[in-house]
This record gives structure tokens, sequence and C-alpha cells, in this order.
């Protein structure tokens, strides 16, 4: 089945209001016209609402870069689904590998949120992948089966089909390293095919799987060439319009 691709752009802790105010401009202007595609920014959090009035009617998404699996209550400094809902979020980044590696986010964790997130219409992005070590001892495909199955199990297979899992080896991330796309592709198969198992197949071939760590213009379109990967996680290259509508118009560039 095709799979409608979706590119989405991580800021992580980058850029003031006023310059993500001027890279969603830019981001509007160069991307909204593409159609077929999903395209997602993910500003910083005080930045998420004007970004969201900035991009009021059109079709670009917006991602939070984390959240609290609460409603509400005695969480100091976090964010929740209802909160995140209520500003016109669409999506919500979760377990990403600096989170935990650097905050402690565990896989347990990861699945609260993703069944959070789907109880308040959110849409999560899953992010799995293994470090250097963990690729090196040959465990790659146990890490992420376990960091999959701890954040899916909470969910029933129509929030699963709505899903977007990223795959993004942590080797990879901000390092110009990218995986190959055949290495690349060798993981999203694994992981689309425990999907099926925890999910039946129907689901799994409606799940679709960004491939995250050093994208760019350069290396989208071999890498979107891949069965199973049906989108990005895009980090320093989406900090810039113009790189990151060259990556979101692959198809485009192509012809
Ligand atoms: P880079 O594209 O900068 O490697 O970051 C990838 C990433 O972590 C996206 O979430």
């Amino acid at each position: 089945m095709s799979r409608r691709p979706i590119i989405a752009g991580n800021w992580k802790m980058n850029l003031t209001v006023a310059e993500g105010l001027a890279l969603a401009s830019g981001v509007r202007d160069r991307c909204n016209r593409f159609r077929g595609i999903d395209v997602v920014v993910g500003p910083a959090a005080m930045a998420l609402h004007p970004i969201i009035k900035r991009l009021d009617g059109s079709a670009i998404g917006v991602a939070a870069q984390n959240c609290h699996w609460a409603d509400k209550g005695a969480y100091t400094g976090e964010l929740s689904p209802v909160q995140l809902a209520e500003v016109g979020c669409t999506h919500v980044i979760i377990g990403h590998s600096e989170r935990r590696t650097l905050f402690g986010e565990t896989d347990e964790n990861v699945g609260k949120k993703a069944r959070a997130l789907h109880d308040h219409g959110l849409i999560p992005i899953i992010c799995i992948g293994e470090t250097l070590a963990e690729r090196e001892a040959g465990a790659t495909i146990d890490v992420v089966r376990r960091q999959l199955d701890a954040a899916i199990a909470p969910l029933e297979g129509d929030e699963l089909a709505r899903s977007v899992v990223a795959y993004e080896p942590v080797w990879a991330i901000g390092t110009g390293k990218t995986a190959t796309p055949e290495q690349a592709q060798e993981v999203h198969a694994a992981i689309r095919g425990r999907l099926a198992e925890a999910a039946g197949k129907d689901v799994a071939e409606q799940v679709r799987i960004q491939y995250g760590g050093s994208v760019k213009p350069t290396n989208i379109r071999a890498l979107m060439a891949q069965p199973d990967i049906d989108g990005a996680l895009v980090g320093g290259a989406s900090l810039d319009s113009d790189s990151f509508a060259r990556i979101v118009s692959f198809k485009e560039d192509a012809d």
C-alpha cells in the first residue's frame, strides 16, 4: 500500500520566538504548496502558540518536542497533552534519544505518553533507535523492538495505525553520519514486522515510519526510495527553510 509521506522538523532547543516565527513563515511559503505529503514543524515549547497562529490556514502541522502523560497536576516544568491540544498542536515527539539519555526518559513512560496523546487526539511521533555500542554489539534489532513494544503496548490497533514511528540511530544524530539507505531499510522492515506481530499486517502497513539522523537535501531521495521509509524526522537541516523545503520537495527534485 502507499503511505502518505511525512516530513517533520525537530528544531530542538534552537531559535528564539522571533526566529521561529520567521522560519515558520519561510516553511509555509515554501512548503504549503506541496500536495500528497504531510509537513510538520517542531518548535520549542514557548513558540508553539505563536507559530500555530502564524500557520493558521496552512496544511502544516505543529509538533511539541515532549509532554507529560497526566492531564494536569503537580509536575513542575511539564506540559500536558490537554494543554498542547488546546493551543492546536497536531503531533508530539516522544522518546527522543536526547530525552532518553539526558533526561531519564524510560520505555515505560514513552508508552504512557503515547496513550495520553491519543486520549486527546494528538499524534505521537515515537522515537526509537540504538546507540553505536548497541549496533556494534549486534543488538540493534533487540533494542528497537524493546523500545517499540513498550511504546505501543497501551495502544489500540486504530490508534497505532495513526501513530508515527521515527527510527533514529543515535550514532547518526547530529554527527553528519547518515545510516545508509540499506541499513535504515533493514531496521524499518524489522520495525514493520514487529508492528505486524503486535497488531496485524493491516495496521502495520498503515504506520508511517520516519528515518532520522543527519537527513539532508542530498540524501533524502535515496532514503525515501526504500520501501519501508515513509518520511524523515529532521534536526539540523530543518532550521533553514530552504534546506527543509528541499527535503520536503524530494519528489519534485527528482523530476
Ligand atoms: P539531525 O538531523 O541534526 O541529525 O537530528 C536528527 C534528530 O535528532 C531529529 O529528531
